[in-house]
């Protein structure tokens, strides 16, 4: 398959919303210490740069997800193979994801993380493509809103692009 790349967000937007996103949560979470979680593998670019723009005392930690079924998008399928490592009981916990489609990661992760009784449980993502969602999930923090298949900072198709530090549309020729 040909595929054409096209810009959808640049470096300078991308550092640019982070840092609010960033500070938002710094002021959201005074006097706390959350727990972030990444879905790997998609969110790890997202979340490094996020927690820098933190300034909190904060842990990390990591959820590998595999859904089967075409490959480049999710279907209900949803596995968790590589579960977090930290203890969360009692602790406020912020998901960072990098992209939210259907909706079924989320909603699989979420339900997941509520049997371990956190204190509160929010949602932090790079991009909503929020038309295409079926499954609710809300989301607290969005970084941007965008549609189409998205690749570079994290995403990929078929594990390639990851490394892009900008967020390209995939578009077949
Ligand atoms: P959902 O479960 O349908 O919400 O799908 C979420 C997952 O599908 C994400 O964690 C990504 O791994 C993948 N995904 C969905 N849309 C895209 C995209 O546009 N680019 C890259 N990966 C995507
Ligand atoms: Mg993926």
């Amino acid at each position: 398959m040909q595929t054409k790349k096209e810009l959808v967000l640049s470096q300078e937007q991308i550092a640019k919303r982070v840092q609010e996103l960033g500070a938002q949560i710094t002021k959201d979470y005074q006097g706390r210490a959350p727990v972030f979680i990444g879905i790997l593998k998609g969110s790890f670019i997202f979340l490094a740069d996020l927690v820098r723009q933190v300034d909190l005392p904060l842990k990390i930690d990591f959820v590998r997800l595999a859904s089967y079924g075409d490959k480049d998008y999710s279907d209900g399928n949803v596995q968790l193979v590589k579960d977090i490592e930290l203890p969360i009981e009692g602790e406020d916990v912020i998901i960072v994801e990098d992209i939210v489609d259907i909706g079924y990661t989320l909603a699989f992760l979420v339900e997941h993380l509520k049997k371990k009784r956190p204190a509160s449980l929010k949602i932090c993502v790079f991009i909503d493509k929020r038309e295409r969602r079926r499954v609710e999930v809300k989301l607290d923090y969005v970084g941007f809103e965008a549609s189409g298949f998205l690749v570079g900072y994290g995403l990929d198709f078929s594990e390639q692009y990851r490394h892009l530090p900008a967020v390209y549309r995939l578009i077949k020729k």
